[in-house]
């Protein structure tokens, strides 16, 4: 297969991550015969520093052309500590969103077997963590109406969804279950809002021709206890903008760190894939942040287009390097790697295209140093 894809790292650690990413698909490439053509374009802060904007038309255009987006991160605390500032960085990311039609955000969440003590919550209640969060990504409360009164005393942003915008999305999520476990979850505050009960009652008709799928309602402050308390038994959440955004934040805790989170961003043209992590300035060059949640984006990228099966050997490697404890040091304070060799750790394990670990070096693994040399 042939790919033309658009590389937008953007800001902090995004340039840093996403060269792993490039690493291990050039990997697959190699392995799979498969050419992935990449060609960079600026967003983010770093936009707004060399042109003004932070997406900039040359971006769009070069997104629209490709067949996929790979995007790093953006952000950066000169606009964060500045409520007045009328550029902003995350302004690029969501014009991005809007202009490619991507309204639906997969954000899967699983507890990784060789990582169930690093997360903060207990094994017993991590075990076996498999959900799927549909999150509504183009409108609801971050795309609707602003104001600001002329005295700056009063503001308001307005939430607005239609039956449309709920359909689509909610088709997307319920084939997904399908293929799954066969549930899905509405999260919403329909006690309260009038937007959410235009999600039941939508949601509840589009159920209608999924027969083999169940269908429940949970109320999002719920929501947000039940996926500390008992995750296992969620399958696909279905949800809006503004929800989805918080509980994928707060499922990233099972999975140990926010570093492993990956996502898809798809629409009926175009798809991008992202790490949900922010820019994490605070590493910025330091060849400390996680890069395996770029690279699980990349698999995503990969199933994305039909590429199961090389999607699957990504996840592998991914596996391979957290048992093998090739980590940074989010998942290891003791004893960690740099985030190149991280993600040469992955991409070798894909060239060496083997099952039996014949190509690692164990004496080296026992003494925690490289897999490899
Ligand atoms: C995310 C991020 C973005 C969002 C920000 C950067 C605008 O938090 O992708 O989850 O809120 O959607
Ligand atoms: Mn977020």
């Amino acid at each position: 297969m042939r790919l033309k894809i658009a590389l937008l790292t953007g800001d902090g650690i995004g340039p840093e991550v996403s060269t792993q990413a490039v690493k291990v698909l050039k990997a697959i490439g190699d392995v799979y015969d498969h050419s992935f053509e990449f060609k960079e374009a600026l967003v983010g802060a770093i936009a707004i520093d060399k042109t003004g904007n932070p997406l900039p038309d040359a971006t769009i255009q070069l997104c629209k052309e490709s067949d996929a987006v790979l995007f790093g991160s953006i952000g950066d605390p000169k606009y964060d500590a500045d409520p007045d500032a009328k550029v902003r960085p995350e302004q690029g990311l969501l014009k991005l969103r809007k202009e490619l039609g991507l309204y639906a955000n997969l954000r899967p969440i699983k507890a990784f077997t060789s990582l169930l003590d690093k997360s903060p919550l207990k094994r017993e209640i991590i075990e076996g963590v498999d959900m799927l969060i549909y999150r509504e990504l183009t409108g609801g409360i971050y795309f609707g109406e602003k104001y600001l009164s002329q005295d700056g005393t009063v503001a308001s942003d307005l939430c607005e969804y239609s039956q449309m915008e709920i359909e689509r999305i909610a088709h997307m999520a319920f084939k997904s279950a399908q293929t799954r476990r066969n549930k899905v979850t509405l999260v919403d505050k329909a006690n309260v809002l009038e937007t959410s009960r235009l999600w039941r009652r939508v949601v509840t008709n589009v159920a209608k021709e999924y027969p083999t799928v169940a269908l429940d309602f949970l109320f999002v402050d719920n929501a947000a206890m039940q996926m500390i308390l008992n995750p296992r038994q969620f399958d696909v959440i279905l949800t809006e903008n503004l929800f989805g955004d918080i509980i994928s934040d707060e499922g990233s805790v099972i999975g140990g760190s926010i570093g492993l989170l990956a996502s898809a961003s798809v629409g009926d043209q175009h798809a991008l894939f992202e790490p949900i992590h922010g820019s994490y300035p605070q590493a910025k060059g330091k060849n400390i942040a996680n890069p395996i949640a770029a690279i699980l984006s990349a698999a995503m990228l990969l199933d994305h287009f039909g590429l199961n099966t090389e999607a699957e050997v990504v996840r592998k490697a991914v596996d391979k390097a957290l048992e093998y404890n090739i980590v940074t040091a989010d998942l290891n304070v003791i004893r960690n790697f740099g985030t190149d060799h991280v993600g040469d750790t992955i991409a070798n394990t894909i060239l060496a295209n083997d099952e039996s670990n014949n190509y690692m070096n164990h004496e080296n693994i026992n003494i925690g140093k490289s897999i490899f040399f």
